[in-house]
């Protein structure tokens, strides 16, 4: 199947997300590579989706938990409107790095603020930001920390705030409660607690591509 769906988000990619020439998308996963950064974020089509939403919501504040070379921030801080920032939390200074090289050259890092940390230690100081509340917040860090990350969205959210978690199959391994990998275990205590969470209203979408089978979390505050 992996085939079938690699050709069909090539297809689709090459229609509604094209690379055009001296494309910066492009550039900042070929750095990543050049940095020895692991090629783990999210595909073209997946970074529309990311731009989808933030206009869909009309975000104009959004935090990413987990930024590594900051691709899918630069669909996140392309997508906003005028005057609309992005705050994204990154543990590793090498990652980090490269992410602040490609948003430079993406046009963008004037509206990304990088906070290199432990997410869970940046999280804290972002309570009485300016950019609080988040309109849209992305998780993609460590899926081990996903139930804290949660918790820490609602705090940095309002009613409407839209809450995006990726990597929430695992290739279908989410459904194995006896799954010894860590990640598994990880984004299934997230979803028991997205479930349990009365201020949310969540769905789960999967996705097939040229990254294989996985999925997004997708939830809105709803009080
Ligand atoms: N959003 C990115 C991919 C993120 S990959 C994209 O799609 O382009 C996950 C990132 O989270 C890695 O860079 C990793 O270093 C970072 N990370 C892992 N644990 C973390 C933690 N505890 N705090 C902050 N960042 C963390
Ligand atoms: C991994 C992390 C991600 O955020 C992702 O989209 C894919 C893989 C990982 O840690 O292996
Ligand atoms: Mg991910």
């Amino acid at each position: 199947m992996q085939k079938i769906w690699a050709e069909v988000d090539r297809y689709f990619c090459d229609w509604v997300a094209p690379s055009v020439a001296g494309d910066e998308l492009d550039a900042a996963v070929a750095a990543n590579k050049k940095a020895g950064l692991p090629a783990i974020d999210v595909t073209r089509l997946q970074g529309k989706f990311l731009d989808f939403l933030v206009r869909v919501s009309g975000a104009r504040s959004v935090l990413e938990i987990g930024t590594l070379g900051g691709y899918s921030t630069i669909w996140l801080a392309r997508a906003l409107p005028e005057g609309g920032r992005v705050v994204t939390l990154e543990f590793d200074p090498h990652h980090a790095k490269t992410a602040t090289e490609n948003l430079r050259k993406a046009g963008v890092l004037d509206r990304v603020e990088i906070l290199v940390g432990r997410a869970i230690d940046s999280l804290p100081t972002l309570e009485h930001s300016a950019a609080t509340p988040f309109d849209l917040i992305f998780i993609d860090a460590d899926k081990e920390s996903y139930t804290e990350y949660l918790e820490w969205a609602l705090k940095l959210s309002r009613v409407g705030t839209v809450i995006v978690a990726d990597n929430v199959v695992q290739e279908g391994k989410v459904v194995d409660a006896e799954c010894p990998d860590p990640m598994v275990q990880g984004v299934r205590r997230f979803t028991e607690r997205l479930a349990a969470q009365p201020r949310l209203s969540a769905t789960v979408l999967q996705t097939v591509g040229m990254k294989g089978y996985d999925g997004f979390a997708l939830a809105v505050v709803v009080q």
